[in-house]
């Protein structure tokens, strides 16, 4: 019987639009004579279904950009009322597995959607550590026209005073003071170009070529290139649930002969631990003791809505340079970050400043500042964390082993046995969807948990997200695949 297009022409070459947000593409559209045998089903039709669409784009018998029967067609060839399959595709489109276009049909769509953050080949990428943007859209263009209609431009456009001008400091401590409670002083905070460029400077402010630099066991992947730039040997430091662990601290400083300690406290990347108040009692001892100075990056702090336990600078505002960015919460694009640094070491880090940027790009400074003074940027803040609860419990209903804080926009899973986190990563791309090993985040060979990081923040559609899960989930649920070579 031919379908209510009349179109019954075989197989035939398209380009077809599936949804505004899928891309043209080209692709073999079977005819739509699906016609799943649903009687061995249990349940209501329309779930029996929804259930056979599942399976049968699942085993390839309706590949993607098949056009499916016209609800009417279906109804009919099934015995089923119009209604039933309304229902059932409904559902299917629920779940992202079919699409609906006006006038046109009803389609198996790419599972792949072009999303960001997704590259090229249409991958859902969950490997990045970005927030959505779209909500800090208007935001952005609010204040790019705010800062059009002001007449003081001019005093953008010259070099900035290396350590930032007063208003960008000040914004920078107001920044700190919302996201952990302590009040510093505007002279000890420098604007930096984001969290990655503070970074830099705290470390080379702090070692020498040729030094241990002690880190967390699994750590944030740029501080391994950064270490190797500054010469620094990294020291993996063990923690656990709790955060580093003191006594490890100990001895790695003893053992290396390390005065230099690189650690996230608050939603670790990529484990999610906040560290304890008694071990950061314990930790700072440690450091005191053994001469050890800290680098304390908490870009992601500004996501636990109340301060928490008291950040290691406020334990030690001598020994501790503090970073924070606001990357994560507004938009990585503005690159501006800010680091609180012990006024014995601000002479350095002003020089390494100069001879690095000569200054922050004083039009991303001024942005941030103004999201910042006017309250935007802890606006912003609280809805990343309405967010980042709401896909955190999306999360745990599709993947209940994953082990985070729920304040965290990314989620650690272990992998259940016999999965290797590499080969569970290469299987789960070629399904089309991205996520980073354990191995991205160890700073030593060993030891290195079978575990994979997954980014729930960054995709813009929440749809889109709750497929990448879905098909994680699916992966996890089947037998393990074997590593290619085996022989
Ligand atoms: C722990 C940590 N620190 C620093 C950065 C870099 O921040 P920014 O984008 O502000 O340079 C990142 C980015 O992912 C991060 O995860």
């Amino acid at each position: 019987m031919a379908d209510d297009n009349g179109d019954n022409s075989g197989i035939e070459q398209r380009h077809i639009f599936i949804n505004a947000d899928i891309v043209a593409m080209t692709m073999t559209e079977k005819q739509p004579h699906w016609l799943p045998d649903i009687s061995h089903r249990p349940g209501p039709r329309y779930r029996a279904i929804a259930a056979a669409l599942q399976d049968d784009i699942g085993s390839g018998a309706l590949p993607i950009g098949a056009k499916l029967p016209t609800h009417r067609d279906l109804a009919w060839r099934l015995g089923v009322t119009v209604g039933t399959v309304t229902r059932a595709y409904a559902e299917a489109e629920r779940s992202g597995l079919i699409g609906g276009e006006v006038g046109r049909g009803t389609f198996v769509r790419d599972p792949r959607p072009t999303e960001a953050p997704v590259d090229n080949t249409g991958i859902i990428d969950l490997s990045v550590n970005a927030l959505a943007q779209h909500p800090n859209e208007e935001r952005l263009r609010q204040a790019l026209l705010g800062l059009a209609s002001r007449n003081d431009l001019s005093g953008l456009m010259h070099y900035p005073p290396v350590n930032g001008s007063a208003r960008h400091r000040q914004a920078g401590a107001a920044w700190i003071a919302q996201t952990t409670g302590l009040t510093v002083d505007p002279a000890l905070v420098l604007p930096t170009a984001g969290g990655q460029n503070a970074m830099h400077l705290a470390l080379a402010a702090i070692t020498r070529p040729g030094d241990s630099l002690l880190v967390e066991q699994l750590s944030y992947p740029a501080v391994k290139p950064l270490a190797g730039l500054l010469d620094l040997r990294l020291v993996p430091v063990a923690m656990d649930d709790g955060g580093l662990l003191p006594d490890a601290l100990e001895q790695a400083a003893r053992a290396h002969g390390a005065h230099a300690l690189y650690c996230m406290p608050r939603l670790h990347n990529p484990t999610t631990v906040t560290q304890r108040p008694d071990r950061r009692q314990a930790v700072m001892a440690v450091c005191r003791q053994a001469g050890i100075r800290v680098v304390e990056d908490d870009v992601y702090g500004f996501l636990a809505d109340d301060a928490g336990p008291p950040a290691l600078v406020a334990l030690d505002p001598e020994r501790v340079l503090f970073l924070t960015s606001l990357s994560k919460n507004l938009m990585p694009g503005l690159r501006t970050g800010f680091l609180l640094c012990p006024p014995p070491l601000m002479d350095r880090v002003r020089t390494l400043l100069r001879a690095t940027l000569l200054g922050v790009n004083p039009l991303g400074a001024e942005l941030s500042a103004e999201f910042i003074l006017s309250g935007a940027a802890m606006e912003s803040a609280i809805q990343r964390r309405a967010l980042v609860a709401d896909r955190q419990a999306q999360a745990r209903r599709l993947l209940p082993g994953a082990a985070s804080d729920p304040a965290c926009p990314h989620l650690w899973l272990p992998l259940p046995e016999p999965w290797r986190r590499e080969d569970f990563a290469r299987a789960l791309l070629s399904r089309g969807v991205r996520v980073t090993p354990a191995d991205a985040f160890a700073v030593a060979r060993g030891d290195t948990p079978h575990a994979v990081r997954v980014c729930i923040g960054g995709v813009e559609r929440v749809e889109v997200l709750e497929h990448g899960l879905r098909i994680l989930a699916d992966l996890l649920s089947e037998p393990a695949a074997m590593g290619e070579s085996f022989v």
